[in-house]
This record gives structure tokens, C-alpha cells and sequence, in this order.
């Protein structure tokens, strides 16, 4: 099977590493990076023209794309690749609305009888401090926007909600932003498969949403994950297969926009209960890492069934017996104003760690920066203890220029504990 994945980061060249692992499999990627281009062919094309995924598809007499990021998916390249007959691991660029537009995602679970929080859509600066006000601290105000999981802020100071409630709403000639319930208890990423019909869930992992050690500083796309989670209750995939994943395939099938692809459910574990809070259309970045690498089944079949729509057919997948952890290596300035340039080295001293490049490019023979998340060092263990060993060990032997990364990814899971951020 010759499969094309599209996208630049970490995720992509997890992917393009574990569809490999498949027999009989080909994998090329566009646009990859400087780390995917290492492991397989790359394509310099930009990820969000449709024409172009389609062309290069075509010239690759390629049996599957496998779209990573949002953008695309929002942009309708998966559209217009079935529309010329190619098998596409990624939803339509209407149901990656689900993600696209977090008020779309809230009618969805509304309707769908999806518990999430309770939330404002509002238009004006007046009606966001109206939301501000009914729901009270901790606020929480989300772009309404893809932001790249930076749109949201949450804090205890008004005037800073305020601020970005503005900010999102002129920001945009339709600009709109989501002021919500805060939703307190441990965060779970858990990825559901689907074809627009059945779901299959993966390993549930957990992500580290803040810049710094300790949950402090600002929200990134993400700073280290892993999987899977020793202090989730018993069933929980269970019950967000029927209670989140289930309800919102079937809601989207109902509306004539079926979803098909990775439905990632971004939820709380509260005191009151699982809720959604927020739903992303693709793969997140860095679970995946951790997802794909405790994997224990062939990752082609998984997507190439998701396009096909024979999931139900698929034997019930294997999940290696061990802990997995991967720490971001993040530029200078990240996420704010990250600095590109620096070069890397030590790469090729890591033993005991995959490396997964995200913002990288081979600049004369040198892998230097280009990107605010630059790589992200996985690693496997008996348990979360050896995993985490492992992979700083691995995050020890890099270096560049401004480098930074968090010491604390799964250090409380490590030690029995819950981590709430
Ligand atoms: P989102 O882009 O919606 O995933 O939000 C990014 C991060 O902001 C989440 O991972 C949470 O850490 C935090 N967050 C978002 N919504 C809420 C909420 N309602 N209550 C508490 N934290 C939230
Ligand atoms: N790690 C969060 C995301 O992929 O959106």
C-alpha cells in the first residue's frame, strides 16, 4: 500500500515512523521536515492546496492520504481528494467544523446530549462582559477560530479575559469568542477512529497545556503527554465511547455531514462528571507520539479502514504493555515570538528515545530551529518511571541555542499521583 501523509510536525513523523512499521507499506510526506525527510521521500508542496495534494497524490499512485493538521482539513483538501476517487484518512471540511468553530462543536454536543460546559457565543465586547459576569472566576475565553490551541485563555483576572474577548472579536471582520463555565479536574485526550459509523478508540493519554513546569505560564499546543494514564477510572474509554465519541458520530451522521477520521475528544474529569472541552478533527500533537508508539497493531489497516468505511470489520486492536512519555524540545521565545536559526546537535547521541521532529530544516547539512516546537523526545518503559528516564535521558543529549522544556511531564503520574492542572 502506498500511503501519502500530509503535514510538517512531530505527529506527522510519528506516523510516517509507525505506517512503516507495516509490511508491504510505502510512505512519502509533503511537505515533512527535516527529521520525516531522514526516513522517507517529501514533497515540497503546501499542505493547504488542494489541486496540489491531488496532483502529487495522483503522480505517487498513492492507495491513501492521511491528513495531520487542521488546516487542510478545514482548507477541503480531503474534499477534493475524494472527489478524484483517493482514499483520505481525515474528515470533510464540514465536519472538521467540530474543531473549525468551538460554537459549531457546541450545538453539536447540545444536540447530541454531549455533556460539556456551559457557554456564551458572543459578538460584542458588552456581551462578552455580560458572559464574564454570569459565569464568574476562573474565566474562560476561547477564540471562536482555529487558534492552534492557543486561543484560549483562562485566568482569574477579568481584565485580562476582557482584553482577549476584545482581542478575538476585532481581530476578525466575523470575529467571535466563547466565554464558558471553567471546568475543574484532570484533563484526557482520548482519540476515537471512526469512519462515520463505527468508532474504535486508542490509548488515552494526557497532555501538558502550559509553557513551564507546574502548569505556569501560557497555553501551547502542547509541551509533553503521555500514556496511558495509571490513575483513570475503570472504563472511562468505555464511557466516553458511549457518552462523547458515539453520541457526536452519530449526531454528525444525522446532519448529512458524517465524520470520518480522528475525532479527538479534549475532556475534564470533574467532580460532576466527564465533560468535552473541546473537540479536535486530526491526530493531537504530542499524544500521538505516545499513542502510536504503545500501538501494537498495524496503523495502515486502522486508516485505511477509516477511509474505506470497514472499521466494523477490523480485529480489535493491541496495545503494547508499557508506558510511554514524550517531552517537547521548544525554540527560544515559544509560544509567544519563537526564534528560528539555532542549530541542533546531538541527534544521532540518543539511544534510548525516538526523536520526532516538529520545527526542523537541514540548512547546508545542519538541522537547525525553524519552528516554535522543534522536537519531541519519546520513549517507552515498564512503567511511567522508566519511560520518563528514558526520554529526558534522550532530551539531555540535545542541544541548541534557547532551548527549553518542561522536567515534569508525568512526574506526578509517576509517583501515583493525579495530575491536575
Ligand atoms: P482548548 O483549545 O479548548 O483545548 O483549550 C486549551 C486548554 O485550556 C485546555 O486544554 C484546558 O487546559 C483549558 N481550558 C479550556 N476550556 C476550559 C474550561 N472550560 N475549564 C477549564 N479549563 C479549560
Ligand atoms: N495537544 C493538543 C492538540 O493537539 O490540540
Amino acid at each position: 500500500m502506498k500511503i501519502l501523509v500530509i503535514g510538517s510536525g512531530a505527529r506527522e513523523h510519528a506516523l510516517v515512523r509507525t505506517l512503516q512499521r507495516d509490511s508491504g507499506v510505502e510512505v512519502s510526506c509533503a511537505p515533512g521536515n527535516a527529521g520525516i525527510a531522514q526516513d522517507a521521500p517529501t514533497y515540497p508542496i503546501n499542505a493547504t492546496d488542494g489541486p496540489a495534494v491531488v496532483a502529487l497524490a495522483k503522480e505517487l499512485a498513492a492507495d491513501l492520504v492521511v491528513i495531520g493538521p487542521e488546516a487542510p482539513l478545514v482548507a477541503g483538501v480531503s474534499d477534493d481528494l475524494r472527489a478524484a476517487g483517493i482514499p483520505v484518512f481525515g474528515p470533510s471540511s464540514a465536519a472538521a467544523q467540530l474543531e473549525g468553530s468551538k460554537a459549531f462543536a457546541k450545538q453539536v454536543m447540545n444536540d447530541a446530549g454531549v455533556p460539556t460546559a456551559r457557554a456564551h457565543l458572543c459578538t460584542t465586547v458588552d456581551q462578552a462582559a455580560a458572559a464574564l459576569d454570569d459565569f464568574g472566576p476562573t474565566y474562560v475565553v476561547k477564540d471562536d477560530g482555529l487558534a492552534a490551541g492557543k486561543g484560549v485563555v483562562v485566568t482569574d483576572d477579568r481584565q485580562a479575559a476582557l482584553d482577549h474577548a476584545q482581542a478575538c472579536i476585532e481581530g476578525r471582520p466575523d470575529g467571535a469568542v466563547v466565554i464558558e463555565e471553567f471546568l475543574d479536574g484532570p484533563e484526557v485526550s482520548l482519540f476515537g477512529v471512526t469512519d462515520g459509523t463505527t468508532v474504535v478508540p486508542l490509548s488515552p493519554a494526557q497532555d501538558f497545556k502550559r509553557v513551564a513546569n507546574n502548569d505556569l505560564g501560557p497555553n501551547t499546543g502542547g509541551m509533553g503527554a503521555y500514556t496511558p494514564l495509571p490513575w483513570a477510572p475503570a472504563g472511562l474509554t468505555e464511557e466516553v465511547v458511549a457518552k462523547v465519541l458515539q453520541p457526536t458520530v452519530d449526531e454528525m451522521a444525522e446532519r448529512g455531514t458524517p465524520f470520518s477520521g480522528l475525532l479527538y475528544a479534549g475532556l475534564a474529569l470533574t467532580s460532576r462528571g466527564t465533560r468535552v472541552i473541546e473537540f479536535n478533527a486530526r491526530f493531537g500533537d504530542p499524544e500521538t507520539q505516545v499513542v502510536l508508539t504503545r500501538l501494537d497493531s498495524p496503523l495502515s489497516e486502522l486508516l485505511f479502514a477509516s477511509a474505506t468505511g470497514t472499521l466494523a470489520s477490523l480485529p480489535e486492536l493491541k496495545w503494547k504493555n508499557e508506558s510511554v512519555v514524550t517531552v517537547v524540545m521548544a525554540a527560544e521565545g515559544y509560544p509567544e515570538s519563537p526564534v528560528t536559526g539555532a542549530v541542533i546537535t546531538g541527534l544521532n547521541d540518543v539511544t534510548d528515545a525516538t526523536v520526532f521532529h516538529a520545527g526542523t530544516r537541514n540548512n547546508d547539512g545542519d538541522i537547525v530551529v525553524s519552528g516554535g516546537r522543534v522536537l519531541t523526545v519519546t520513549a517507552s518503559g515498564a512503567d511511567l518511571h522508566e519511560a520518563r528516564a528514558n526520554a529526558y535521558n534522550g532530551v539531555n543529549h540535545i542541544k541548541f541555542s534557547g532551548e527549553h522544556h518542561r522536567t515534569d511531564i508525568a512526574e506526578r503520574a509517576a509517583n501515583g499521583e493525579v495530575h491536575v492542572p
